[in-house]
């Protein structure tokens, strides 16, 4: 795969993730509310450079090229939504999942079924319909979406420990682990402080 080849090859994936994004941010705005705010705290993006590509087909076993890149990798183009509440992630799944132009491709919750080092987040894959001049084609996005604190923890792990072999690593990643499990007791007692606060806004708008 050349430089020429790599650019016209994620033309499309690009503009797949640029119309997923718009819907993102739509959907951030229209489920605004005073008392909640918005859901998404913010959203990051990539799509696969030339050689983390080269890289992953290579670890498939699979030769280089442009149609292998498009059969076998479905995370050229990628979106991470984070957000502040884990309803928040589950509400935005749930909505995109009704938005019929979209192909669901696959989907892998480690919110409710966290990997065993700790990591969690919902992984959706979409396919996105883009339009050209001789016709239609599903491009995939992944979507990863997370709250804050899942963000915190898988950012701070794979600096330290993902895809990297180290001598103390059974130690770190049981280390990993509890943080991630502490993690998930914070994030319930922001939850709850949320619930609590909402009731006191009603309260007090009721009370005017
Ligand atoms: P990849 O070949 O890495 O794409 O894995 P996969 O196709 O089995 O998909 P999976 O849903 O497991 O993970 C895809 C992506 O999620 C990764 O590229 C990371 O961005 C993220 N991810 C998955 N597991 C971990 C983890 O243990 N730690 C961190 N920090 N990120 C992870
Ligand atoms: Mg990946």
């Amino acid at each position: 795969m050349n430089d020429e080849e790599y650019y016209a090859f994620i033309r499309p994936y690009e503009d797949a993730r640029q119309m997923m994004l718009t819907r993102l941010d739509v959907l951030n705005h229209t489920l605004y509310q005073a008392t909640d705010g918005h859901p998404i705290h913010n959203i990051q993006e990539r799509i696969k450079s030339k050689s983390s590509i080269e890289g992953k087909l290579i670890r498939k076993n699979k030769e280089v090229t442009v149609d292998n890149a498009k059969d076998y990798l479905q995370d050229i183009a990628g979106i991470r939504v984070i957000c502040y509440f884990v309803d928040d992630v589950y509400n935005l799944v749930s909505i995109l999942k009704q938005q019929s132009d979209l192909i669901m491709i696959r989907e892998r919750d480690y919110i409710a079924n966290p990997k065993p080092n700790g990591y969690r987040s919902f992984h959706l894959i979409v396919g996105v319909p883009v339009y050209c001049l001789d016709g239609m084609e599903y491009f995939p996005v992944e979507i990863q979406f997370r709250t804050l604190s899942m963000d915190f923890w898988a950012s701070m792990e794979h600096r330290v420990s993902y895809k990297k072999n180290r001598d103390d690593r059974e130690r770190l990643t049981e280390e990993l682990r509890n943080y991630a499990d502490m993690l998930v007791k914070i994030e319930k007692r922001f939850e709850v402080y949320n619930e609590n606060g909402k009731i006191s806004a009603e309260g007090a708008a009721e009370s005017e």
